[in-house]
């Protein structure tokens, strides 16, 4: 049955948080969930602080609007740079992505280990993985890599062109010689290049996609605050775009196999 439950909001700057959205929408089936995708305005990664930060908060903005009882930042580069400023701004709860990430790279890390963040220029410069690894355990080293060109590749649906491969060598090999433990996606597009990434890496490293780790971080979240939508409800979804609605669809397919009923688009 359809509830009168209020929806939870999750954003991303465009195709990348779907990976987010797909591990909540699994993990919590009776959910009403609110997925907008800023894809007028993707990437995020590359633009400045100020932008990314007034462009998440606009989309944090229109979702609280929509009455969501959770704001969802399934973008690591709006998390390191914009999550205060929208946990100041909203009166519901705001999880990002990092924290859970995080979390989860350190519980399979030996002490001392090392940990090679991909991400972003703009997550990468804000090295908030950095800050919040050695805030949990100072004892990791950590190393970070932007690869800017890998979310145009993901919004193009290139993870298997032999370009994307090109492009992950070039920027992963000089780690091949680091003795390397665990890596973590920094980045929501990337998970969906995974198997490039493991190619390179081999089998030993341990790769840490936050998605699932952010899903179980929601529920426990709407858990502790009573806002769990009850288990009798049905969930819905609603997909918004910034710009470009059909090649969202297509490539949400392709990429996810995820097969939104309808897109609407949101212009700011
Ligand atoms: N998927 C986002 C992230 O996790 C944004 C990437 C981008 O737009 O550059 O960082």
């Amino acid at each position: 049955m359809s509830c009168r439950v209020s929806p939870v909001g999750i954003f991303d700057s465009g195709l990348g948080g779907l990976t987010v959205y797909k591990a909540v929408r699994e993990l919590l089936p009776s959910e009403k969930l609110i997925y907008f995708g800023d894809t007028a305005r993707v990437p995020y990664g590359t633009k400045s602080r100020e932008a990314v930060i007034s462009f998440s908060k606009e989309i944090a903005g229109y979702l609280i609007l929509k009455k969501v009882k959770m704001v969802v930042i399934a973008c690591n580069t709006a998390t390191s740079l914009a999550l205060p400023e929208i946990r100041r701004m909203a009166q519901v709860p705001v999880c990002g992505v990092i924290e859970p990430g995080v979390k989860a790279a350190l519980a399979t890390t030996p002490p001392g280990g090392r940990i090679l963040v991909i991400g972003t220029n703009a997550t990468v410069a804000s090295h908030a993985y950095e800050k919040a690894l050695h805030r949990i355990n100072p004892s990791v080293e950590v190393m970070e890599q932007a690869c800017p060109l890998f979310v145009p590749l993901v919004e193009e649906g290139w993870t298997d062109k032999s370009v994307t491969e090109d492009a992950a060598l070039e920027y992963l090999s000089p780690y091949l010689s680091k003795k390397i433990n665990t890596l973590i996606l920094g980045c929501t597009h990337y998970p969906m290049l995974e198997k490039v990434v493991r190619n390179i890496m081999g089998s030993k490293v341990h790769i840490v996609n936050s998605a699932l780790a952010t899903a179980y971080a929601v529920r426990q979240i709407l858990e502790k605050e009573k806002l769990l939508a009850p288990q009798r409800c049905r969930g819905t979804d609603r997909f918004i775009v910034s710009d470009s609605p059909g090649h969202f669809s297509v490539m949400a397919n392709r990429l996810l196999g995820l097969s939104p009923q309808k897109v609407m688009v949101k212009r700011f």
